[in-house]
C-alpha cells in the first residue's frame, strides 16, 4: 500500500485549496468561496482520513470526472481501489495514481459483469458512476438515442447491483453508492429529458434495491447521490452530442455558463465535492443510511 504522499496532487487535495489534477487540460472552474468549508484545522482538509481502512472498492467510469475524483478520495480514506471504465489510457493512469488496480469494463455488457465480478476477489463497496448524457431535443432524440442512455445510465447500474451486490454481501458487507443526478429529482426542458428519465430510474432503482438488500438481511446498503452542475468532461462530451440544435441560452453546455444562472452562489461544483459525498455513504459514517438519496448541488434544487 502506497504513502499518502505518493499520490499524485493529493497533497492539494487534502489541504483543499486546489482542485485535485483530475480534468487533464480542461479546467473551467476556479476554486472559490465553497472550499472553505473544507478548513477544519486539522491540516486533512475535513476529510475522514481512514474511513475505509481495509476495504476494497469498485468504481465504474473512474478515468474521468467524479469517478476519477472519487478514486482518489477513497484511496486517501485508506481503501484499495479497483477502477473499471472503456477509456484504457485513463483508466490506467488513474489505477497507478492511486496504487489500485483497473479492468477495462463497458457497463453495458453483462458477461464482462460476471468477469469483473470473479476478477474482483473480497469487495466491501461499489460505485456505479458511468455514465453518459446526450443533449437533444426531445422530438429530435432518436430511439437510438434513448437506448444508449438507458443501456449505460439504468442497465449499466442494474448490472453492477445485480453482480457485485452478492460480492459485498458474501465479503461481510458493505455499501452501494449509484449516480444519479438533479435530472433524476424533477424534469428538465432543455434537452435532458431522456437523460432524467435514466437518472429518475437510477433513484427508485436504489430505492428497491436497498429495501431488498435490508428486508434479506444482506448487510449492504445502497444510496443514491444527485449531484447538481459539476465541472467535469461530461460537459464536453454532451456538446459533442448536439448543441447547435438548440436557440435557447438555458441549454448551454458550459458548466460555468450554466450555473450561472441556475445555482445559488452562480459556480459549479467540483468533482471532488462529489467523492467527498460519495466516501461518506461507502463508509461506517452513514451506517444507519440505506434507500437515501443525497444531493449535492449548492441549493439549486432547495427552492426558487
Ligand atoms: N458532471 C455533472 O454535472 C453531473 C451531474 C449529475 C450527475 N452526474 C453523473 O455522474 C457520473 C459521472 O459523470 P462525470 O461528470 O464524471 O462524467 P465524465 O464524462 O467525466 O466521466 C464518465 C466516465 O464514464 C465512462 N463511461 C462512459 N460510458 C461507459 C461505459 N459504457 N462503460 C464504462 N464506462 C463508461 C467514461 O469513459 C468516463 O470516464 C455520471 O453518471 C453522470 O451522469 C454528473
Amino acid at each position: 500500500m502506497p504513502s499518502l504522499q505518493d499520490y499524485q496532487g493529493l497533497e492539494d487535495y487534502l489541504e483543499g485549496r486546489s482542485y485535485p489534477k483530475i480534468r487533464g487540460p480542461i479546467i473551467r472552474g476556479a476554486p472559490g468561496p465553497l472550499d472553505c468549508c473544507h478548513n477544519d484545522g486539522d491540516g486533512m482538509g475535513g476529510r475522514t482520513v481512514g474511513a475505509l481502512d481495509g476495504r476494497t472498492i469498485l468504481i465504474t467510469g473512474a478515468a474521468s470526472g467524479i469517478g476519477r475524483a472519487t478514486a482518489i478520495a477513497a484511496a486517501a480514506a485508506g481503501a484499495s481501489v479497483l477502477t473499471t471504465d472503456i477509456d484504457e489510457d485513463g483508466g490506467h493512469e488513474i489505477a497507478a495514481q492511486v496504487g489500485g488496480r483497473f479492468l477495462h469494463q463497458d457497463v453495458t455488457d453483462e458477461a464482462r459483469w460476471q468477469e469483473v465480478a470473479a476478477a474482483a476477489g473480497p469487495l466491501q463497496g461499489l460505485v456505479n458512476n458511468a455514465g453518459i448524457a446526450i443533449v437533444r431535443p426531445l422530438l429530435e432524440t432518436s430511439l437510438e438515442d434513448w437506448r444508449k442512455q438507458q443501456a449505460v445510465n439504468v442497465e449499466g447500474v442494474f448490472l453492477g447491483v445485480k453482480h457485485i451486490l452478492p460480492v459485498i454481501r458474501d465479503a461481510g458487507g458493505g455499501a452501494i453508492v449509484n449516480l444519479s443526478s438533479v435530472a433524476g429529482l424533477r424534469g428538465n426542458s432543455v434537452g435532458l429529458s431522456c437523460y432524467s428519465a435514466t437518472k429518475g430510474a437510477v433513484r427508485l432503482f436504489t430505492k428497491s434495491a436497498a429495501l431488498e438488500s435490508a428486508r434479506r438481511g444482506w448487510n449492504v446498503r445502497v444510496n443514491s447521490v444527485h449531484p447538481g452542475i459539476i465541472d467535469t468532461p461530461i460537459w464536453d462530451r454532451m456538446a459533442e452530442s448536439g448543441p447547435s440544435l438548440f436557440n435557447d441560452s438555458n441549454a448551454s453546455t458550459d458548466p460555468v455558463q450554466r450555473a450561472s444562472s441556475r445555482v445559488p452562489g452562480g459556480r459549479p461544483g467540483g468533482p471532488e465535492n462529489i467523492a467527498d459525498a460519495i466516501i461518506f455513504l461507502l463508509s461506517d459514517a452513514s451506517s444507519y443510511m440505506t434507500g437515501s438519496e443525497l444531493v449535492i448541488d449548492h441549493g439549486m434544487t432547495a427552492g426558487t
